[in-house]
């Protein structure tokens, strides 16, 4: 029988040429996420799987699937939406792409924490509105970088290169994390470990780069915002998850911090209606790997991860 590989949702053609020369290649006409009914019925009897981040790889996909399948290709970094260890259970390899997303996450990154400190979402609405406006030496003031605290909440590759992005902005760097930083990174961004809650007390502008796991939702609630300066920001280009949204309304409308900026949200694509309302917090979309650039060799390393699989190799960047 033939090799069949199954696509979720359209991803780059260079992605899909790879793939057809693995097996025959199914993707999804739909330019939307598939239902769950739909995404088990296009795995059905599938020998590799090419997820998307909205679709969730658990027991009754697998079972939907069948024991044929032999890898679930996720085409992103983060792999909350994959339940590994039943993976792991029936033997199916997990997949991520690692690394190629790195630069283009950290630049959305940066320009959350200078859209938000600059207050650049509203002037641009200022400007759309049309009301008017005037320049004057107090008008729309925001606040400065350089010389401040960006306290980076986990130091993976993401974050050490929003961390060197700061340190090019005259940023002072702090990290909270797992694991300390090898001697060089440290020497290089001049930064040093601390407690999650040293770092919530004392950073100017806090990212969030932790994966999203058991531990790490809601890390950001209601305690650790009340924790932050009342003239810091919050920045998250990880997963919505990390931070408890209501709670984030409730701390930027009573000013609790000065202002936060989001490309990632707790319920995809809805954004928590306390937020929308609010001028001192950016929202944008889950664009953090949104470049031509990046989203091809996302899709190029997912595939590159199935044809190794389905040759009987060992894929190219597995989820530990
Ligand atoms: C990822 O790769 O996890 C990103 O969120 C996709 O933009």
């Amino acid at each position: 029988m033939a090799t069949r590989i199954v696509v979720t949702r359209r991803i780059p053609d260079p992605a899909i040429e790879l793939l057809e020369s693995a097996g025959d290649v199914w993707v999804s006409p739909h330019d939307r996420p598939l239902s769950t009914a739909e995404l088990h019925d296009a795995v059905r009897g599938a020998d590799a799987a090419v997820t998307l981040l909205h679709d969730r790889v658990d027991d009754a996909f697998l079972d939907a699937a069948g024991p044929g399948l032999r890898i679930a290709a996720n085409v992103a970094v983060g792999y909350d939406n994959v339940d590994v260890g039943a993976c792991a259970r029936r033997g199916v390899i997990v997949s991520n792409t690692p690394g190629v997303l790195t630069e283009a996450t950290a630049d959305i990154a940066f320009a959350l924490i200078l859209m938000s400190t600059r207050r650049l979402g509203e002037g641009e609405r200022l400007i759309r509105a049309e009301t008017g406006w005037s320049w004057s030496m107090f008008f729309m003031l925001g606040t400065g970088i350089q010389g401040k605290t960006l306290g980076i909440v986990g130091l993976g590759q993401i974050g050490l290169a929003t961390a060197r992005r700061a340190r090019a902005f005259g940023m002072e760097v702090v990290y909270a994390g797992r694991r300390q930083a090898p001697e060089e990174v440290e020497a290089e961004l001049g930064a040093r470990l601390v407690p999650l809650d040293e770092l919530l007390a004392t950073a100017d502008v806090v990212s969030l780069h932790c994966p999203l796991s058991a531990e790490t939702r809601h890390l950001i609630d209601a305690d650790a915002l009340a924790r932050m300066k009342p003239s810091a920001f919050l920045v998250n280009t990880t997963r919505g998850p990390v931070v408890d949204e209501a709670a984030l309304a409730d701390a930027l409308r009573a000013g609790a911090i000065a202002g936060a900026g989001l490309d990632v949200f707790e319920r995809e694509p809805e954004v928590h209606p306390g937020l929308i309302e609010l001028e001192n917090v950016v929202l944008i979309p889950h664009l953090g790997s949104a470049t031509i650039e990046t989203r091809t060799a996302m899709g190029v390393l997912a595939a590159q991860n199935v044809v190794a699989v389905l040759g009987g190799g060992a894929p190219v960047t597995p989820v530990a």
